[in-house]
Parts: C-alpha cells; structure tokens; sequence
C-alpha cells in the first residue's frame, strides 16, 4: 500500500487535464514513483466537456488501466469525479447519477467557485448530508467563500471535508494561497491531500517539492494521514474520525 491521489486529471482528452495517453502515462509514472500506489482521477463533471459523460469517463479509466498494466506500472484505478457544487449537482446527488468517490460513492469530491463568494455554503453543506452524500472540498484554500473568517472550521463541523491541492504549498496559486493553505493546514482542518495534476510538464519538480513541503510543516504523521489513512477511508465509505 502506498500513497493516495483522490484528485487528479490524468483520463485524457475529456476535460482541461492531460491531453493524450503519453502524458497520462508520465504522470502515473511519476506518481507511482513517488510511492503513490491509488490513484482517483477525478474528471470534471461538467456538461460542457466530454467529462461530463461518466460513460465515456468509466471507458477511459479502462483504457488507462489497461495503458498501466501493459507498460508494468502498478497503480490502483477508482471511480471519482469532480462536481461543481450548486443546484444541478444536488439534483443528481438525489439519484442515481450522482459522481462520487470511490465504489461506495458516499463521499463527492466538489468545488466552489474561485473568486464568487456562496453565502448558502452551511445549506448547501446540511442538504447534501441529508441525501447521503459527504462532500469533500477541493483546494478550499483557492475559493473565495473560504476566506471568510471561520468558514472552513464550521464547513468541517457540518460534517464537510477538505482537501489541499499539494501545490498551493510551493506557490503554485501564488502566496495568498499558500498562506491559506498553511493556516488551514495548521489548524489541523484538511483531511486529504491531493495533487489535481493536469499534466505532467515540470511535476517532476513541484510535487516531490510539496511533499517534502508538506512533511516539513505538519509531520510525517500527518502526511500519512492525509494522504493514505484518509483517503483510504474516504475511498471505502466510512466516516472521518
Ligand atoms: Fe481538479
């Protein structure tokens, strides 16, 4: 067992992430090689991309399964998508079009808007819990809602989770960002790390950077937590401790 990726766009050609199966198989590679033994790609689930298609999104985590077997690199596939959350979401939350995490599909991996503030958050948050589904946060640190004094804290109360994108903490966002991200971070409220890799060109440099990053801020502990214990639970279906 290794190192958990539950955000990532390595199925190519279908939303804005890698462009053709070289890059997806570069970037596995180098994840695998990283110690990364469960990768979630997580397409966007959009209607304006292919993406938006969860058959063609199962069909190229075939293919890409299939690429990875062949060229002998060892990394377990999960079923993920990444929703935007606003009331479409909610409507397919209810059914059986729901995207989630994993074979269980209890938690949802979502997003907010990155400049617009949603005042409707704790609502949004309280009527997803209600239809089953638990939503985890994509990079809080880079959407607007989440600067809002305590936000983050009340989202995780609700029963919310968050997610870091690795590279907010080697200034990939820029620096209001990684300052978010290590506050949040610091105050112990992220419960998954993730890359959201959408190509390979220069991770070989930046992600081992935010792993150390990471393990030299938060602890060896931590990083095991929020990239394998957590993961794993969320993948399984099980509620956070
Ligand atoms: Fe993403």
């Amino acid at each position: 067992m290794g190192l958990v990726d539950l955000h990532c766009h390595l199925l190519w050609g279908l939303d804005d992430g890698v462009e053709t199966s070289a890059e997806a198989l570069a970037a596995a590679r180098l994840l695998a090689s990283l110690g990364f033994s469960d990768l979630a790609p997580s397409p966007h689930a959009s209607p304006e991309m292919p993406s938006g298609d969860p058959e063609a999104c199962d069909a190229r985590r075939g293919e890409l399964g299939a690429l990875l077997a062949r060229e002998g690199v060892s990394l377990a596939l999960h079923r993920n998508a990444e929703n935007k959350l606003d009331e479409a979401f909610l409507e397919r939350a209810a059914g059986p079009g729901r995207r989630g995490i994993g074979a269980s599909g209890r938690w949802a991996l979502v997003e907010l808007p990155f400049r617009q503030g949603v005042p409707a958050l704790p609502d949004l948050v309280f009527r997803l819990q209600r239809l089953g589904v638990a939503p985890l946060f994509a990079h809080p640190e880079r959407c607007a809602e989440f600067e809002r004094p305590g936000r983050a804290e009340e989202v995780v109360r609700l029963g919310g989770a968050l997610q870091l994108n690795l590279g907010s903490l080697v200034g990939l966002f820029g620096r209001s960002v990684g300052r978010l991200a290590q506050r949040l971070l610091d105050d112990g409220l992220y419960a998954v790390a993730a890359t959201d890799l959408h190509h390979p060109d220069g991770a070989d440099e930046w992600v081992p950077e935010a792993l150390e990053a990471l393990e030299r801020r938060a602890g060896a502990a931590a990083l095991a937590r929020l990239l394998d214990e957590q993961p794993r639970r969320i993948l399984a279906g099980e509620e956070l401790p």
